[in-house]
C-alpha cells in the first residue's frame, strides 16, 4: 500500500514537471480536460477569451499553484506566444461553434468571411506560437466525425468508416446541408493545419471527435448534450444538428466526456501517434437511440421522444475507432453509462424536468 502511495506520489511529481496548454478552457470538452490534467498531477496553462468566465471552473478544476489561467483570443496575432512559453504540448480545443450562416444571397462569402477564414486563422495563429516555442513538442487538435461521411462517391452507405472516409469539401460548398459552416470550418481547418505543421516541423495529432456526452462542468449545458437530448426536448436548433449528424453518418456516434478527454492526453504522450483518430465509444441508428433515451427518461410522465426522422432502416456503418484501439486506447464507458450519465446531469441542474416515478 505504502509502495503504491509513493509510486502514485512519484508520477504525480514527475507530472508537475510536464506542463501542458489547453485552449478553450471554458467550453465543454476543455474545462473537464483541463481537470483531467491536473487530477493526474499535470502543470497546466489554460487559454480563454474571458477570465472572468472561470471564476465558477477555478472551484472545480482544483490544481493550485499548478494552474496558470491566460487570456487569449484565437483572432488575435501572437494571442498564445505566452501561453504555450514552456510546455510540452498543446491541446487545441477551442473552436468557433457556429453551425450555420443567416440565409443570404451571397452567402458563400459572407461564410468565408465571417467563419470559416476566422477559424483558420484561428488555429494558425496558436500554430504560429508553437512553432516560435522550442518546448512545444506536440500540438493535439479537437477535430470533429463532421469531417468524415459513411457515404461513397455513389452515395452508397459504407459498411465501415475509418480516418480516411474524409467528406468532400465542394460537395459541402454544393449542397448545403445542415451545420454545413461548421463542416467547412473544421475540414478546412484541419486540413490548412496539418499543412502548416508539416511545413513547419509541428508534431500534430488529430482526435476525430463524436458528439460527447455525460456530465459537466460548465454553468451552462454544452451543445453537444443539447443535441443528444433533442429528441426529448424538442429543441428545432438541436434536432437539426442532430438530424445533420444522422444524413451524414447514417448513425450517431456516441462518447463519454471522461473518454474522450483521456484520448486526448494518450494521443498528447503516445510517442507512436501521428495523423488523425476517431474516437467513438458506439454509434446507434437514429431509431435506436430515441428509442434508449425514450427508456432513460419515460418514467418522468412526459411527452415520449420524438423521432427525429426516419433512419437508413439498416445496421449502421461502424463507425471504426480500430486504429486508436490498436495504439493501446481502452474506452472506460459503455453506451448505457453515456445516455444514463447525461440524463442524470440535465435531470439535476434542472435542464430536464425531475423523473417522477
Ligand atoms: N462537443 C462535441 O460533441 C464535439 C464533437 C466534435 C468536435 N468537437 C470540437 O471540440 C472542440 C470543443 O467543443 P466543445 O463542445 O467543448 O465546445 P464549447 O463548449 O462551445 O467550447 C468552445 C470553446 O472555444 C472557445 N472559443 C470560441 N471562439 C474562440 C476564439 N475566437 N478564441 C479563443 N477561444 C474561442 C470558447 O470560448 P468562450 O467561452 O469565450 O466562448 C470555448 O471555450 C471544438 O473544436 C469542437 O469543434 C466537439
Amino acid at each position: 500500500m505504502e509502495d503504491e502511495e509513493s509510486r502514485v506520489e512519484g508520477l504525480s511529481a514527475e507530472r508537475g514537471i510536464l506542463r501542458y496548454c489547453v485552449t478553450g478552457a471554458t467550453g465543454y470538452i476543455g474545462s473537464w480536460l483541463v481537470k483531467s490534467l491536473l487530477q493526474r498531477g499535470y502543470t497546466v496553462h489554460t487559454t480563454v477569451r474571458d477570465p472572468a468566465k472561470t471564476m465558477n471552473l477555478l472551484p472545480l478544476w482544483g490544481g493550485g499553484d499548478r494552474l496558470r489561467v491566460f487570456r487569449a483570443d484565437l483572432r488575435e496575432e501572437g494571442s498564445f506566444d505566452e501561453a504555450v512559453k514552456g510546455c510540452s504540448g498543446v491541446f487545441h480545443v477551442a473552436a468557433s461553434m457556429e453551425f450555420d450562416v443567416p440565409a443570404k444571397e451571397d452567402s458563400d462569402s459572407y461564410a468565408r468571411e465571417n467563419f470559416i477564414d476566422p477559424a483558420i486563422d484561428g488555429t494558425l495563429n496558436l500554430l504560429k506560437s508553437c512553432s516560435k516555442t522550442a518546448s512545444v513538442k506536440r500540438v493535439v487538435f479537437t477535430s470533429s466525425i463532421s469531417t468524415l461521411t459513411a457515404k461513397d462517391r455513389d452515395g452508397q452507405w459504407r459498411s465501415i468508416v475509418d480516418e480516411s472516409c474524409q467528406t468532400p469539401i465542394d460537395h459541402v460548398w454544393k449542397t448545403k446541408a445542415g451545420a454545413w459552416v461548421y463542416v467547412l470550418s473544421k475540414l478546412l481547418t484541419e486540413e490548412t493545419a496539418f499543412k502548416f505543421a508539416n511545413e513547419n516541423g509541428i508534431d500534430l495529432v488529430s482526435v476525430i471527435t463524436t458528439t460527447v456526452t455525460g456530465p459537466f462542468l460548465t454553468p451552462t449545458v454544452p451543445s453537444s448534450v443539447r443535441v443528444l437530448l433533442s429528441p426529448i426536448t424538442g429543441d428545432p436548433k438541436f434536432s437539426s444538428i442532430l438530424s445533420a449528424v444522422n444524413s451524414r453518418m447514417g448513425s450517431i456516434a456516441l462518447v463519454h466526456i471522461e473518454d474522450i478527454c483521456s484520448a486526448h492526453i494518450f494521443l498528447m504522450e503516445h510517442a507512436r501517434a501521428e495523423g488523425r483518430y476517431i474516437c467513438s465509444s458506439h454509434n446507434y441508428l437514429m431509431s435506436e437511440l430515441v428509442d434508449r433515451l425514450d427508456k432513460e427518461y419515460r418514467s418522468s410522465n412526459k411527452p415520449s421522444c420524438r423521432l427525429v426522422e426516419e433512419d437508413h432502416g439498416s445496421a449502421p456503418s461502424e463507425i471504426s475507432s480500430k486504429k486508436l484501439k490498436d495504439l493501446g486506447f481502452n474506452f472506460k464507458y459503455g453506451v448505457d453509462d453515456i445516455i444514463h450519465q447525461t440524463v442524470k446531469s440535465c435531470v439535476d441542474c434542472g435542464f430536464l424536468s425531475p423523473i417522477v416515478n
